[in-house]
């Protein structure tokens, strides 16, 4: 006969409570069919973080581009050969580090053949948020990295001024250790080579504070 559990539907929520697997592989099948926003819909699919399970470091981003929605991961798009250009200038070499985004659906509004970015609301951040602490349970990071102000709002639970916490370690009251920096897609868009390279210098210098919790 049929056990209880197997026609109980599985639910399709960031914070199934029902799952007992500890694995981020598990995790990432689990997000797989994620419904808790409405994102889902028109995303090709949920792009869930990436790396070494005892990474030291946590890197997390906004939401997936377009062409991290194509291809699954995380930060492969221009925003992602802008982070691991930093990344080597600061030292660190991003299979060491887990790589992971705030909201995990690709939000965007169609124009012409082109999809266009859109930032997630607070609601989506916030139904979203359950996968970014689960996989922090699991990873275990020393230091976590909030790359703009979506990541931020995520990792803190709230909205902080990237400008105001930026390039200090922050103790937080569950003890996560947090260094909020710019998105690198922020770099792409300033208009003035003057300001671009300034920028990108306070990111790199922001990432050396990050790899000396590389371990
Ligand atoms: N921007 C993000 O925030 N994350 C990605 O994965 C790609 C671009």
């Amino acid at each position: 006969p049929q056990r209880r559990e197997d026609i109980v539907p599985r639910s399709h929520t960031a914070s199934d409570e029902h799952s007992n697997d500890n694995s981020l592989t598990a995790l990432r099948d689990e997000a797989a069919d994620c419904r808790a926003c409405a994102l889902w819909k028109d995303a090709t699919q949920t792009v869930f973080g990436e790396g070494p399970k005892q990474a030291s470091v946590m890197m997390v981003g906004e939401q997936p581009g377009d062409k991290e929605d194509l291809a699954g991961k995380p930060f492969v798009g221009p925003a992602g050969q802008m982070l691991d250009k930093a990344l080597k200038e600061a030292g660190i070499v991003r299979d060491k580090v887990y790589v992971t985004n705030a909201v995990k659906h690709f939000k965007f509004v169609p124009r012409g053949k082109f999809r266009l970015h859109q930032k997630p609301a607070t609601p989506e951040i916030k139904a979203c948020r359950p996968w970014y602490e689960r996989e922090k349970a699991l990873v275990q990071p020393e230091l976590v990295v909030a790359m703009g102000a979506t990541a931020a709002q995520s990792v803190f639970g709230k909205i902080v001024p990237v400008g105001k916490t930026r390039g200090r370690v922050i103790d937080l009251e569950d003890g996560t250790r947090v260094l909020v920096t710019v998105h690198p897609s922020y770099l792409l868009r300033l208009p003035d080579e003057d300001a671009r390279l300034r920028e990108y210098a306070n990111f790199v210098a922001d990432l050396r504070i990050v790899a000396a919790h590389l371990s």
